[in-house]
């Protein structure tokens, strides 16, 4: 039986792409693997969490009797899932690459190449980790993620701020061999404090053990600040 201080813990993670149609053929959506959420979700099992995955189309499969997993496959589908659980979880993990925007309106039969040029009206979608932090109890934790190619630690912070999250994990496109499709990722987590850790190229199973040991310390500090608060 595991005695990890997230035993029990009831978890949130979004993992994967979102798929947003365009007519019943077609979709617009990203190269998001789903592996990085997967191995987070699998780590918080090993450390015997209660974890609801909200997972876009992937190509992974995982089974465990602590995992309820739901596939969806728009960013709408994702957030009205995620909404079932937000009231009571105790972390949310928010991995999945969601799309930002999806188009105004779905065909309802196959678009046909008459035109030489094809505009497509685009509409932004729901920000679902925004939507959280909007609604965070002091004692619910957000990990939100943020995928940069330029001045990578200035958007990543404002991410921080913006959702309202307690960590944000940083992967940076100028990173060889992380990111989208690999097995390895590099991250940098910065904390609310503003504090800054960076780790090495790492399996992406290793780096979700390292995102959940700052979540495991973070919890430890929150239930210390809990006790002495209410002493
Ligand atoms: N996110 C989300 N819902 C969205 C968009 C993003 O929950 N509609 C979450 C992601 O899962 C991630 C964080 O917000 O944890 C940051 O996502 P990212 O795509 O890096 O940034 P955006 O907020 O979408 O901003 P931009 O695309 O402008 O960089």
């Amino acid at each position: 039986m595991s005695t990890s201080i997230l035993r029990n813990k009831k978890v949130l993670i979004t993992a994967g792409p979102t798929k947003e149609a365009i007519d019943p053929v077609r979709y617009i959506s990203n190269h998001s693997s789903g592996k990085m959420g997967y191995a987070i979700a699998e780590a918080f099992l090993q450390h015997g969490a209660k974890v609801f995955l909200v997972s876009g189309p992937v190509c992974i499969t995982l089974k465990h009797p602590n995992l309820t997993l739901v596939k969806v496959n728009s960013a709408n589908e994702m957030y009205l899932a995620c909404c079932r659980f937000f009231q009571v979880i105790d972390i949310a993990v928010f991995a999945a690459a969601v799309a930002d925007y999806r188009p105004a309106q779905i065909a309802e039969q196959k678009i046909k190449k008459d035109d030489e040029a094809f505009i497509i009206k685009m509409i932004k979608n729901v920000d679902i980790a925004y939507e959280f932090g909007k609604i965070k109890t002091s004692q619910q934790i957000a990990v939100g993620f943020a995928l940069e190619t330029n001045d990578e630690l200035q958007h990543a912070v404002a991410k921080l701020c913006k959702k309202n999250l307690d960590m944000v994990v940083l992967n940076s496109m100028n990173d060889a061999n992380a990111t989208f499709g690999y097995d390895t990722n590099k991250i940098c987590i910065i904390k609310k404090n503003f504090t800054q850790k960076r780790f090495e190229l790492k399996s992406k199973h290793e780096v979700a053990e390292d995102i959940i040991n700052e979540i495991k310390t973070h919890v430890a500090h929150k239930e210390i600040f809990d006790k002495v608060s209410a002493a």
